[in-house]
């Protein structure tokens, strides 16, 4: 074993028995490269991030021009930051009118405890509705939410007052009522398996909330910027949020989150008392310059319009009997497979062949795909041909 994998199990803290133990030099576009030079296609942009691909010049050119004017100043929310204030700017002008308020954060995580905190200042309710299956970070208020109890009843007590529905069942829609500060689910499941709602179901969802005065927050960390094939997961349903969450992709690969509502409710957080989210290092300048030009490149390329052909492409190439079903919209996908074992072999094995991809929390008999938006058809191609020939390998079909 190599001294710095020994030196990374001695002293990075272990969140499993069974790392993966990769150890990479170098990354570029679509590729990841290990010391020997072995490249490996990201087909999951490490959960979501990289959508622009790795080490874009663009974006890398961006952090480099903020860290020589300066880094971390303050605070959020007190000085006036040029980074922060243009991105802020820009994501206001492609979001839907009432989503003109942006707060800035450390994380997915950070983002939606911010979004929770705020509907109940706002409507004054305590009530929280969220949907078995989601996931939406692991602090205390996100694992609250998070609709998988193996995975939050170490840590109970949690918070009060979180009923779940299920997502996708319209019947379930009557348990958002007037005492519903908010309704908080993923546009996109995406932990669960990746599972796109129904457009009827979606429209009803928002019909209820508006009804009983609730806040909905739409999860939106791992499904925007261009992912499932538009800018923003919710342009396909015709729905507006009313706080919209994202992170992961929003940095270009710099770590960075974000709730963004209307003024009218954001203004919630602003006295009685003061302070109602703090944060010191959300928003972070350089980090905001980063996803300003991640932004700029997504849509100065069109990358969002890309993605339907390219998901066509994955459709048809991942023909095989023992695919079960491939789910999802764009190039956020899942690859149904018959149990864990079988897809962790197979996993497993495209990661011997150079291909990089996953498992989901809560879904573990599925294959994640969440390759950059940047990849060529030539690369889907190559891609596909790994994962069918590791099929074939285990299953002989
Ligand atoms: C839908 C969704 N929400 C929230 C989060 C939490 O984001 P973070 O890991 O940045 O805290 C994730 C992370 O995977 C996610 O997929």
């Amino acid at each position: 074993m190599s001294t710095l994998r020994q030196l990374f199990l001695a002293n990075n803290a272990q969140t499993t028995n069974f790392p993966l133990l990769l150890e990479f030099e170098r990354a570029e576009g679509i590729y990841m490269y290990n010391a020997e030079g072995k490249p490996y296609i990201d087909l999951i942009s490490g959960i979501g991030v990289s959508s622009l691909g790795h080490s874009n010049p663009y974006v890398i050119n961006a952090i480099k021009e903020q860290v020589d004017k300066y880094m971390h100043l303050m605070v959020y929310g007190e000085y006036v930051q040029t980074p922060q204030v243009c991105f802020a700017e820009k994501l206001v002008s492609v979001l839907p009118d009432n989503l003109q308020s942006v707060y800035f954060t450390n994380s997915g995580a950070e983002a939606v405890e911010g979004a929770l905190k705020l509907a109940k200042r706002f409507t004054g309710r305590q009530q929280i509705v969220a949907c078995l299956n989601s996931y939406h970070g692991s602090t205390h208020g996100a694992l609250s939410v998070m609709g998988n109890e193996e995975f939050k009843q170490a840590y109970r007590p949690l918070l009060p007052g979180v009923n779940f529905i299920r997502f996708n069942n319209p019947e379930d829609l009557m348990l958002i009522t007037e005492e519903t500060a908010c309704v908080i689910i993923e546009t996109i499941q995406g932990e669960a398996g990746i599972r796109v709602p129904d457009l009827t179901y979606i429209q009803a969802l928002r019909a209820r909330c508006t009804e009983t005065g609730t806040l909905l927050i739409l999860d939106e960390i791992q499904a925007a910027f261009g992912r499932t094939g538009k800018l923003f997961a919710f342009e396909h349903f015709d729905i507006v949020p009313d706080i919209l969450l994202l992170a992961k992709a929003l940095g270009g690969g710099m770590p960075i989150g974000a709730f963004i509502s209307s003024n009218q409710i954001m203004d919630a957080l602003k006295e009685n008392p003061i302070l109602g989210h703090i944060t010191t290092f959300g928003g972070h300048p350089v980090c905001c310059a980063a996803g300003l030009a991640a932004l700029e490149f997504l849509l100065d390329n069109n990358l969002a319009a890309t993605v339907a052909e390219k998901e066509a492409l994955f459709r048809d190439l991942l023909v095989h009997p023992a695919i079960q079903q491939v789910r999802g919209k764009g190039l956020m996908m899942a690859i149904e497979l018959e149990n864990f074992d079988l897809n962790k072999k197979i996993i497993d094995r495209c990661i011997e062949n150079g291909v990089i991809t996953d498992w989901f929390l809560h879904c573990s008999n599925s294959m994640r795909l969440a390759p950059p938006l940047i990849i060529t058809h030539d690369e889907i191609r190559k891609a596909c041909d790994v994962i069918i020939k590791a099929i074939d390998f285990y299953t002989n079909k």
